[in-house]
């Protein structure tokens, strides 16, 4: 029987869109599990709220030096624990989600921003540890927590439009499931 040419136009669209591995909304591997998710941004806050806390202690002025230099150590003692996880955080993120991403070119812009800024954070926290001078350290210093309070935005936008995008293809592929379902059913 010779079917109408809507009804193979159709089919062809639902086959594409099913085997298109582009259609992230159906890409397991782009969304993370809640635990990780979780973990993932109790670091991220454990990793800014340290670093804002720093910056409020240190240009505060109800402390006087001794309790201001003990508040700031203490401070970035869990800084850096939290500096680690992220370090892992971002190579478990790498392996799949952002290279996935890459590849099916959704979100990248803010992902590529998300990934330099990290790059900047860990580039100029190294230098604030290892090799900054009494001359260096002030400059240095405020870049890293420039790009760190900068970082904030970035990623909530990230956030939200990887979210955005998500809705708006998962809407395309359920729209093209349902004029496909009477015709499916038929057969
Ligand atoms: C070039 C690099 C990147 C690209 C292209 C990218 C792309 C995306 C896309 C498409 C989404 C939406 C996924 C969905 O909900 O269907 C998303 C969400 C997300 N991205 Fe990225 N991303 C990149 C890098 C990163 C990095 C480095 C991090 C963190 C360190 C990150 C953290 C997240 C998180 C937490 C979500 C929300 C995921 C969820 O709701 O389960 N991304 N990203
Ligand atoms: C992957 C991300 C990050 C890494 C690897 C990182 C790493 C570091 C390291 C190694 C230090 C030096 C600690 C010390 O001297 O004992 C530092 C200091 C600091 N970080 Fe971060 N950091 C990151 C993100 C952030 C963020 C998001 C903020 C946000 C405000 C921030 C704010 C600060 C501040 C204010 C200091 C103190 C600066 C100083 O000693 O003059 N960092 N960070």
């Amino acid at each position: 029987m010779i079917r109408p040419a809507a009804a193979r136009r159709l089919d062809a669209e639902r086959a594409r869109t099913f085997a298109d591995s582009n259609d992230a909304s159906v890409d397991p591997r782009m969304r993370l599990k809640p635990a990780a998710r979780r973990m993932l941004y109790a670091t991220i806050a454990l990793l800014v709220g340290t670093g804002a806390g720093w910056l409020a202690v240190h240009y505060a002025t109800a402390f006087d030096d001794l309790r201001r230099l003990a508040l700031e150590s203490l401070l970035l003692k869990f800084h850096g624990a939290a500096a680690f996880a992220m370090l892992i955080a971002v190579g478990a993120m790498w392996a799949h989600h952002a290279r996935r991403g890459l590849a099916i070119a959704r979100n990248r812009i803010s992902g590529i921003g998300v990934i330099a800024m990290l790059a900047l954070l860990i580039i100029t926290g190294y230098a604030l540890y290892y090799l900054v001078t009494d001359l260096t350290h002030t400059p240095i210093s405020m870049a890293h927590w420039l790009v760190g309070v900068a970082f904030v935005p970035l990623f909530i936008a990230h956030l939200m439009i990887g979210r955005r995008g998500r809705t708006v293809r998962g809407r395309h592929t359920r729209r093209i499931k349902r004029k496909a379902a009477p015709h499916s059913s038929a057969r």
